[in-house]
């Protein structure tokens, strides 16, 4: 029986990766790819995911609602790192396995996260004299595959950078010739620029905080690639409002985004959209990952990747 793999994307691969998609099952008859982009209400995505057999998604929401929509469904690859996205009690109960392609748009993340520092450095190329990154002190929070792809960039920018990192050994962070800081406080306390690359999980939520951002020496910059939950936003405002050497950047807009325009427009900027992920070699890298790993899933019971129970 052939089986449906459903690309359900609300912010759409770039052609060329739809293209490569397609050439990993053509002329096989055992799968077809149907594309869902640019939807407007979950009753769409319900219909779409009816009878699929594999969901290939990017930020979208895998919720239990989509779920229980979708009763052939045997696997869920989120193409990205980040997987909070998906419900994966609901996947878990309903036996589909869920995955992430680890590390497949890492580089255009981590381009994005030097970019903004650049763009912050320079007062937001308004013309007025901003600063150099060369010899400044970058703490990595977190170390996976974004973090070490940021680490690899800033060191050509000629930035000292430091990591914080408890599940990466030290060992393997000091090798790559990146200073270890065995606090969290440590990190924010030595570092004029911050870059977050956590997951948003029950612990890291609202953990950056008023206390561990007015650690950071004068002239702080935290920048946020990673997700606006991990962000406690009251916290983020005084800091703001209190110290007025501190910018932000990040590339998912707070919720309070509006409110930090109109109070410190030439301190903080946010990206129209999410878009960290979004080029055409990270779309391509991440699809075709994602649609190999269905078809090793379904071939050959290949379950690396896997990220639920
Ligand atoms: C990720 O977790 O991989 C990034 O946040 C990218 O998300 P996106 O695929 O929605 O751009």
């Amino acid at each position: 029986m052939t089986k449906k793999i459903l690309i359900a994307t609300d912010k759409p691969f770039a052609p060329e990766a739809i293209d490569l998609m397609k050439e990993v099952v053509a002329g096989n008859k055992n799968y077809k790819l149907e594309l869902l982009e640019k939807y407007t209400n979950v009753s769409q995505f319900k219909a779409a995911v009816k009878d699929a057999h594999a969901l290939i998604i990017r930020s979208d929401i895998a919720s239990r609602e989509i779920i229980e929509a979708a009763p052939e469904l045997k696997i869920i690859v989120r193409a990205g790192a980040g997987y909070d996205n998906i419900d994966l009690e609901a996947a878990t109960e309903k036996k589909i396995v869920a995955m992430n392609t680890p590390g497949q748009n890492a580089n255009a993340v981590a381009e994005l996260a030097l970019g903004m520092m650049v763009y912050i450095a320079r007062c937001k190329f308004n013309g007025k004299s901003g600063s150099e990154l060369l010899g400044k002190k970058l703490g990595l929070h977190a170390y996976g595959n974004v973090g070490r792809a940021v680490a690899r960039i800033a060191k050509g920018f000629g930035m000292k950078v430091h990591a914080f990192d408890p599940y990466v050994p030290a060992s393997k962070i000091e090798a790559e010739v990146i200073k270890v800081e065995k606090t969290v406080e440590e990190l924010y306390s030595n570092c004029h620029f911050v870059s977050l690359h956590i997951p948003a999980t029950a612990q890291t939520k609202k953990s950056v905080n008023f206390e561990l951002l007015n650690r950071m020496p004068k002239g702080a910059v935290l920048v946020n690639t990673a997700r606006k939950e991990v962000i406690c936003e009251d916290g983020l405002k005084r800091m703001l409002a209190e110290r007025k050497d501190f910018r932000y950047v990040s590339d998912i807009a707070p919720d309070c985004a509006e409110e930090l325009m109109k109070d410190f427009a030439d301190r903080v900027y946010f990206t129209p959209k999410k878009l960290g992920a979004q080029t055409e070699e990270a779309n391509i890298n991440a699809g075709v990952a994602a649609v190999k790993q269905i078809v090793s899933f379904f071939e050959n019971g290949d379950t690396t990747y896997k990220v639920n129970k």
